[in-house]
């Protein structure tokens, strides 16, 4: 299996033009959660093409910053944000090297499903953010983890499969615990109640397909 910064590098050309249900889903659920972003200090941690950058800036963000590990996807992010945003070239599962307290909204959208635990990143997060600020985070739901989905994408006829490992809710309360958050809102994104809108996501019927949640920076 092709590692995930590796897998990344080489979908990144091709990322933004993929049907991706899972994409959609996430982006309804950043758009629900309500940011307070206007004139904050916004961190997308594996921010990949700047899909969430570009979100934060339309919503007046006044400082956008993006961490990926992927060169290519990184590039993307480049051609899309130019300079208005700053993007740093991080593997997330060493130190990040951020400032501690010098965000005010974190964010991590389909990234933690390429890492066997959540903890070390969920508090990385916390570290980065201001007492008081919002952590969002967006996640292919376990269920669909548990029955054999995970991110893949077909290049030159062949089909690469990216490490993937499920998180459930049970994990996300003790990581945001033990990293100093409160007041975790959790939504559950029910496949059939956005196949209309997202018709990739009928092949998902009866299951859950993302699970979201913010959170408060004790
Ligand atoms: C599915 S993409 C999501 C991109 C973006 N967050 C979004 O929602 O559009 C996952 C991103 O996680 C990044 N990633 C995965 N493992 C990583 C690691 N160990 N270090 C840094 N970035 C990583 C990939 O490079 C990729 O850009």
């Amino acid at each position: 299996m092709i590692g995930a910064k590796e897998g990344y590098d080489l979908w990144a050309p091709a990322y933004d033009g993929f049907d991706n249900p899972m994409i959609a889903l996430a982006s309804r659920a950043i758009d629900v959660a309500a940011l307070p972003v206007s004139g904050k200090h916004f961190l997308d941690i594996g921010c990949g093409t700047g899909r969430n950058l570009a979100w934060a800036l339309s919503k007046g963000a006044a400082q956008v910053t993006g961490l990926d590990g992927s060169p290519g996807m990184l590039d993307q992010a480049r051609i899309k944000l130019g300079p208005k945003a700053t993007l740093i070239e991080r593997d997330l599962s060493g130190d990040w090297g951020l400032a501690p307290a010098s965000h005010d909204i974190a964010c991590i959208s389909l990234v933690l499903e390429h890492f066997p635990t959540v903890a070390p990143l969920i508090a990385q997060a916390a570290d980065a953010l201001v007492p008081g600020g919002t952590l969002f985070v967006a996640e292919m739901h376990a269920d669909l983890a548990r029955g054999g989905t995970g991110a893949h994408f077909e290049k030159d006829g062949k089909r690469h499969a990216l490490p993937s490992y499920g998180h459930d809710r049970v994990e996300f309360d003790a990581a945001l615990t033990a990293a100093g958050f409160a007041d975790a809102v959790f939504v559950d994104w029910r496949a059939d109640d956005h196949a209309a809108a997202v018709p990739k996501l009928a092949k998902h019927a009866g299951k859950s397909a993302l699970l979201s949640f913010t959170a408060k920076r004790r």
